[in-house]
């Protein structure tokens, strides 16, 4: 079992695709072991991106994440990165496949409508940026036996 982190970001929220991208997520499996709205401070955000900080979409980014309220989730199931990072597609909305999140949504790099983690140690280290362990829920669902072998 594996947990991430995903942000539905300012463009995701303000275009009210928030039920439609969880909707995914949840369909596919993934279970919600923690989810809030809240508008990331610019130091929680300099942190987020820090692995950026001195490329050109650096400042740019940080004010568009901080500009507006976003919805941060923590998603939980088998191989959670790899399934969400899949389900959410390439960076750039353009280059991303039909079917997945960007694919069907975006048309621009800076307004990508969704931050996933790219690696299990970068979910750990975002995630605590966004979850006190106490606001990450484990539990069972009555479809998870249906989800496995
Ligand atoms: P995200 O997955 O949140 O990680 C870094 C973000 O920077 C990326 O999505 C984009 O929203 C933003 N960004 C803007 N321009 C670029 C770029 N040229 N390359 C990578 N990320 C970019």
């Amino acid at each position: 079992m594996e947990r991430t982190l995903v942000i539905v970001k300012p463009d995701g929220v303000q275009r009210a695709l928030v039920g439609e991208i969880i909707k995914r997520f949840e369909s596919r499996g993934l279970r919600i072991a923690g989810m809030k709205l809240m508008r990331i401070s610019r130091e929680t955000a300099e942190q987020h991106y820090a692995e950026h900080k001195g490329k050109g979409f650096y400042d740019g980014t940080v004010a568009y994440m901080t500009s507006a309220p976003v919805v941060v989730l923590c998603l939980e199931g088998p191989d959670a990165v790899a399934a969400v990072r899949a389900t959410v597609g390439a960076t750039n909305p353009l280059n991303a496949a039909a079917g997945t999140i960007r694919g069907d949504f975006g048309l621009n790099i800076s307004r990508n409508l969704i931050h996933a983690a790219d690696k299990p140690e970068t979910a750990v280290r975002e995630l605590a940026l966004y979850f006190s362990e106490a606001d990450m829920i484990s539990y069972e669902r009555a479809a998870d036996k249906w989800l496995k072998e």
